[in-house]
């Protein structure tokens, strides 16, 4: 049988074909516009993800046995608001999960109704790209649109209603929207009672690896694949991408470095970090996991070499630094402000310390770095927490340089298992897709018998040693930095 993945990124869309044994049979990417109408918002128009995930899946298909096809599903980019009208047509523009409009809005959640409350409601904070906030932002500044709303989905979900004409969410998503009780794994009436919403607004909230419906016939016909084939509800893209790196059960950790940089720790217990910096959500493979999310990771890195440097020879560029653990420019990796552990919208992308003989690889260096030092930021949470890592697992675009996964490495202190494939989401969405078809009897069963780590990136006493000099530096320009950011948003 074959299953496809479909991980719904940012940048693009990128879908995987995937055997029964877990082998990767094609893997394509589309890409489609991603706009900044104003300083700190970001929109994409759900249309623009549904051709291109369909234009993807013929191409994935082109060689293959389309009867084959067994299973579909999901990662996708997380709390992005994706409203529809009472005829299931697009109101607005998605807003996505790095907008950072909802200033007031997230006050007003955090400071008028509380963090207690809202940890209580959800296990969750309010921070500005999550949902709620957004919600209340289009009832404030948008209220004609606000009235039309019928259903409120996530990014991934608008595609699965596409494809199956169910409207449907999983609970690894639906624990990023702060409208769901991440305990119990059901919606709070209290959120939607806050945001002036009401349950039947939202979807239908699945397991992810459980199946919401069948393809549609005219699906099914466009594609040439069996009306029979199943669509799972699948995961936000860090639970899927935590699937496909066989994160799963109790302990274990995946770092992402793509457009988002994410630290997820498994856990077969919910668990809520009292000083409100990770998020508490569900996992896909049925417990609960703890994150950290900064908003902009190996995109720094895109910026820097794309629109500064302007270069695509990524490689070539990071061929030229020599001397790790030894930078003294520092990068705040701060371009879409930033959430985990800051939570400051108004944060910025920063450089500090250059002198006349600073080079453009030290420059390029910092950045690598900076993108370390804000990770390591949020393991710092975790191990306040009393969580205790050795290794963890790493997947996204940024996975692919050897250079960054050994400043990775080094940086936390972590040893750094590296998976076959670092296609994270989509791989996870394919196994979630061969979970719900019932050719694996679990996640953890999948986990277990298709993800293989080919190698491992060893920390080096001596240069941890001088990074956590760097670190003990890198961690004071923030808090310096901060009153300035204010001013200047
Ligand atoms: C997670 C988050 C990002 C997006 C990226 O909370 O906001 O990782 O899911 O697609």
């Amino acid at each position: 049988m074959l299953y496809i993945g479909i991980d719904l990124g940012t940048s693009a869309v990128k879908l995987l074909l995937m055997d029964s044994e877990g082998k990767i049979v094609n893997i394509v990417s589309r890409e489609y516009p991603l706009s900044f109408p104003h300083p700190g918002w970001s929109e994409q128009n759900p249309e623009d993800w549904y051709e291109q995930t369909v234009a993807g899946m013929e191409e994935l298909l082109q060689n293959a046995d389309k009867s084959q096809v067994a299973g579909i599903s999901f990662g996708g980019q997380m709390h992005g608001l994706v409203i529809l009208d009472k005829d299931d047509k697009v109101i607005r523009p998605a807003i996505l999960w790095n907008d950072g409009r909802t200033t007031e809005e997230t006050d007003y959640l955090n400071n008028v109704i509380g963090k207690e409350k809202l940890s209580e409601y959800t296990a969750n904070i309010a921070f500005a790209g999550f949902t709620a906030p957004k919600i209340l932002w289009v009832k404030n500044k948008e209220p004609e649109n606000f009235a039309r709303i019928a259903k409120i989905m996530l990014p991934k979900d608008y595609i699965a209603y596409r494809l199956t004409g169910v409207h449907c969410t999983d609970v690894s998503d639906a624990s990023g929207m702060l409208l769901f009780d991440v305990k119990n794994r059901k919606w709070s009436q209290e959120m939607c009672d806050i945001c002036g919403i009401s349950v039947s607004q939202l979807a239908a909230c699945y397991e992810s690896y459980e199946a919401v419906g069948t393809v549609l016939p005219e699906v099914a016909d466009k594609l040439g694949i069996p009306a029979s084939v199943k669509v799972a509800a699948g995961a936000g893209d860090n639970a899927a991408a935590a699937v496909g790196t066989g994160t799963v059960g109790d302990n274990q950790c995946n770092i992402s470095l793509g457009t988002s940089g994410t630290i997820f720790i498994s856990s077969k217990n919910f668990g809520v970090d009292q000083y409100n910096a990770l998020h508490s959500f569900a996992h896909a493979d049925g417990s609960y996991h703890l994150m950290g999310c900064m908003l902009s990771a190996a995109s720094c890195n895109k910026w820097w070499m794309d629109d500064i440097i302007g270069t695509k020879e990524y490689g070539e560029q990071q061929k030229e630094i020599q001397k790790l653990g030894e930078n003294h420019v520092y990068f705040l990796p701060y371009l879409m402000g930033e959430r985990s552990p800051h939570n400051n919208p108004n944060a910025r992308a920063t450089f500090i310390g250059m002198t006349m003989d600073t080079s453009r690889a030290d420059m390029t260096q910092a950045v690598l770095e900076g993108v370390a030092f804000a990770l390591r930021d949020s393991l710092e949470v975790a191990k306040s927490l009393g969580i205790n890592l050795t290794r963890t697992k790493i997947c996204g675009g940024g996975a692919k340089s050897p250079l960054w996964k050994k400043i990775v490495a080094n940086v936390l202190n972590l040893k750094v298992d590296v998976i076959e494939s670092e296609e994270g989401p989509a791989m996870g969405g394919a196994m979630l897709a061969a979970v719900a078809c019932g050719e694996y009897g679990s996640v953890e069963e999948i986990a277990s018998k298709v993800v293989k780590v080919v190698d491992t990136v060893e920390p080096e006493p001596e240069l941890v040693a001088r990074y956590e000099e760097r670190y003990e530096q890198f961690k004071r320009i923030y808090p310096a930095c901060k009153p300035v950011f204010d001013i200047i948003a």
